[in-house]
């Protein structure tokens, strides 16, 4: 075991060990098995992507408990961008105060183009050791860790990932920051055009995000009593809904909520509703497309917990040695994944759970 310089006394104590830091002036006691101090001394964190609500929660600890294990850290503006250009920005504690509670990402976002050639990662390096950086938190989705995988294949640098994404569709955690206050967003919308579609009887094609899966979908169905979640991975054709709403109803009449993912094309649900009007022109339906208001707004309890569990897991794995995985929390136990698989392998809806949907409106099949 090699210990950082600035660590100038040790004792052990049952499972714990104290250790003091003479910069800090500081004591802190940590678990034995977590201390594995490999001379590491500055970590930088960085958000990429679309940003999700959490993500602050998330820099505020990565670097707090950064600070706790006397590790230095800067932060890095505008994702892999900012890292090419080398804007890095010093963290404190302080810098990170007031920011739980917020959307966005103070650390700005971006997909960054530039990172996807061999020269802009190899400029990111340059900047990356000519700062003394160390370790990295890439907070971020697929494409995030896309990127890392690269740079850690060519370059060596320890990196994690901590996921976050309004549209949780990363294999190495059950849940991804920004995706529990994008469901309750949606469900919040959902709610309010019930209202109106059961004024007039109309038929409501309401579509979220979510890429090329239909978690939002789910979810935001189930929770909001529609008739119908429509998500890429079942493939459900206009026909299919039109048989449906028949059995449903077999005067047609009422409100229905069909939500839609909006899958490989966003405005898919525009497509689906003229279809079903065609085959059903007696129904009056409408659309509505609910776009980035999902992405923005305060985080919940739940993301921001989650938040809170990946920026120290993250922080600790690096500590520990962790390197080109993805910090997850899986079964309420944090776990680290390759990046590899947390970018390839698939995280497969639970069709159990969307089969709740056709059971709670009368159909069986
Ligand atoms: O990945 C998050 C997400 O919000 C997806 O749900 C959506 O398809 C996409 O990003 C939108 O990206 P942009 O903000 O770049 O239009």
């Amino acid at each position: 075991m090699v210990f950082q310089k600035k660590c100038s006394s040790i004792e052990r104590k049952h499972t714990y060990m104290e250790i003091y830091f003479e910069e800090t002036k500081k004591k802190v006691k940590l678990l034995s098995s977590l201390i594995v101090f490999e001379g590491m001394k500055k970590i930088a964190v960085f958000t990429s992507g679309g940003d999700a609500p959490g993500m602050n929660a998330c820099i505020r600890a990565v670097v707090r408990s950064a600070i706790h294990y006397g590790l230095e850290v800067v932060g890095v503006v505008r994702g892999y961008d900012g890292m090419i250009n080398g804007s890095f920005t010093p963290m404190t504690r302080k810098s990170v105060s007031n920011i739980i509670q917020k959307g966005g990402t103070m650390l700005k976002s971006a997909r960054s183009e530039d990172f996807r050639t061999k020269e802009g990662r190899a400029k990111a390096y340059k900047q990356i050791r000519e700062n003394g950086i160390e370790g990295i938190v890439a907070i971020g989705g697929n494409g995030t860790f896309t990127g890392a995988k690269l740079f850690y294949d060519e370059y060596k640098i320890p990196i994690i990932g901590a996921p976050g994404t309004i549209d949780n569709d990363l294999y190495g955690s059950d849940f991804t920051i920004g995706y529990d206050t994008a469901v309750n967003t949606s469900l919040d919308a959902i709610d309010k055009i019930r209202d109106t579609a059961d004024a007039h009887d109309r038929v409501f094609f309401i579509e979220v995000m979510g890429r090329d899966t239909g978690y939002i979908a789910v979810r935001s169905g189930i929770g909001g009593g529609a008739e119908m979640a429509i998500i890429p991975e079942n493939n459900t054709t206009s026909t299919e809904i039109v048989e449906k709403l028949k059995a449903s109803n077999s005067k047609l009449k009422g409100s229905h909520i069909i939500v839609v993912a909006e899958g490989d094309v966003a405005g898919k649900s525009v497509i689906l509703a003229n279809e079903v009007k065609e085959a059903l022109p007696e129904l009056d339906t409408k659309v509505s497309i609910l776009g980035h208001i999902q992405r923005g707004g305060a985080p919940t309890a739940a993301d921001r917990v989650l938040a809170s569990r990946l920026g120290v897991g993250a922080v600790e794995g690096l500590i520990h040695g962790q390197k080109n995985v993805m910090v997850g929390v899986i079964n309420h136990e944090v776990v680290y994944t390759s990046l590899e698989d947390a970018i390839e392998k698939k995280k497969p809806v639970n069709q159990d759970i969307v089969r709740i949907i056709d059971v709670l409106n009368g159909r069986t099949y």
